[in-house]
């Protein structure tokens, strides 16, 4: 561990057990420094789920690792163009960390550790506001009209927008969304199919309890209405050199990108079998199983499992997907892409690693913090 990564996590530790006093303070000196910053967040703002803070200390914490993290931190920087962050912001929220930082430190906060965050929040700020300046040729967020709006189960809406401007991404890429309904609340959907020529973009949304932009998408959009997409981002794409067949897990939305993937691998694949494993509570989770079923049937590379946790006379296997897709191996030589709940993916890597799956060979996204 280099002498900066060391005081980083040194110094995180006097403040760690403070982290929602502290999260509070940091947002107050923000507004009360510089007022017209409020305009940015969202109207309510939970402060505690509030996400600019946490991504902040765990950018800095793993600054010693620039590589892995340059393209993900250029296309942070990228997508905070949808917020209206400006480069002197970086600044004011800079400022805000060190002042709550110091302040929750008390007597033992040092000048190094001083230092040592803000060398490492510097680093983070000039890669985020590359990434902003390298996509000026790109609007900050783009206009999309709602031209479908289907339920497929109580909690499960599949919708189809066109962006008003082109918006390019890769098959098993994710997007921010923000909607009328929760203005300045974005959160992020994989795309669900791979580019189209019409530009038109599909989005499987499960409303979470009492969330609050998954609900409104699921319950209250409607076709004609305008949503707002910021710039995509993820990693989980096809390798297109690889020769290896592949074995997709999904668990409910989590067919989202799993479903891009497979659309790409319709345009030009002819040598890879691609297994697809469909893992849901119920039968009625399983909204999009009739359309992989067709696909299954047009292409013969192509094979799909479906399975339920919860629905003991469902016609098709039962259990976790993760021991599903255990009791249909050995998976030596495939290549993964894994999708779902955090708990979903967490038991398939884990189920994975069991198996010798080569780390390497897995691209995975878990919808929350994993
Ligand atoms: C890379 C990525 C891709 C994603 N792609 C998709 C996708 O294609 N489709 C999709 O549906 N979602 C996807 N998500 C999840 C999505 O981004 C949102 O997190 C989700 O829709 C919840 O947002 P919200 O505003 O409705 O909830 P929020 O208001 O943010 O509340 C969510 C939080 O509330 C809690 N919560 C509230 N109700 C419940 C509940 N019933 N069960 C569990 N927790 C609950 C949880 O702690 C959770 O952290 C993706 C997430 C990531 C990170
Ligand atoms: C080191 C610098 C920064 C890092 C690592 C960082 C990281 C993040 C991440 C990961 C998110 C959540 C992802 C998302 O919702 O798209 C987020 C949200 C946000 N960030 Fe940043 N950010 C930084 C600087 C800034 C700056 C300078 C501003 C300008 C004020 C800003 C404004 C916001 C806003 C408004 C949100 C949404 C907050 C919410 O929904 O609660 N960020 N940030």
């Amino acid at each position: 561990m280099s002498n900066l990564s060391r005081l980083l996590k040194e110094s995180w530790t006097l403040v760690e057990e403070q982290q929602d006093k502290l999260a509070s303070y940091f947002y107050a000196r923000m507004f009360l420094n510089n007022p017209q910053l409020r305009d940015l967040f969202p109207v309510q703002m939970d402060v505690q789920r509030s996400r600019l803070l946490g991504a902040i200390v765990t950018a800095v914490q793993t600054v010693d690792d620039p590589d892995v993290f340059a393209e993900y931190l250029q296309s942070l920087g990228r997508d905070h163009r949808k917020f209206h962050v400006q480069p002197e912001h970086y600044d004011a929220v800079g400022g805000a960390l060190m002042e709550a930082l110091r302040t929750f430190g008390g007597d033992e906060w040092t000048v190094e550790f001083d230092q040592a965050w803000r060398d490492a929040y510097a680093v983070i700020a000039a890669k985020m506001i590359a990434g902003a300046e390298a996509d000026s040729t790109n609007p900050p967020y783009w206009h999309a009209e709602v031209l479908y709006h289907e339920r497929r189960s109580q909690d499960i809406a599949v919708l189809t927008c066109r962006p008003l401007q082109p918006l390019e991404y890769r098959a098993g890429q994710y997007i921010s969304v923000e909607c009328k309904h929760q203005p300045r609340l974005w959160r992020v959907y994989s795309a669900a199919n791979a580019p189209r020529k019409d530009g038109s973009i599909d989005f499987h949304v499960r409303a979470l309890g009492a969330g609050w932009v998954s609900s409104a998408l699921v319950r209250r959009v409607q076709p004609g209405d305008m949503i707002r997409l910021g710039a995509p981002m993820g990693s989980m794409v096809m390798d297109r050199r690889s020769t290896r067949d592949i074995v997709c897990v999904a668990g409910g939305t989590g067919l989202a990108p799993i479903k891009a993937l497979i659309e790409e691998m319709t345009r030009a694949n002819r040598t890879r079998w691609v297994h697809v494993f469909f893992g849901a509570k119920d039968r009625d989770d399983l909204y999009d199983l009739a359309c992989l079923n067709r696909l299954a049937a047009r292409y013969p590379w192509l094979s799909v499992v479906a399975a339920t946790s919860d629905d003991p006379e469902f016609p098709g296997e039962h259990g976790k997907i993760s021991d599903v897709v255990a009791r249909y191996g050995p998976w030596n030589d495939h290549d993964f892409f894994v999708s779902g709940s955090p708990q979903m993916v967490r038991s398939t890597l884990r189920t994975l690693a069991e198996m010798q799956v080569p780390a390497i060979r897995i691209k995975y996204d878990a919808f929350g913090d994993s």
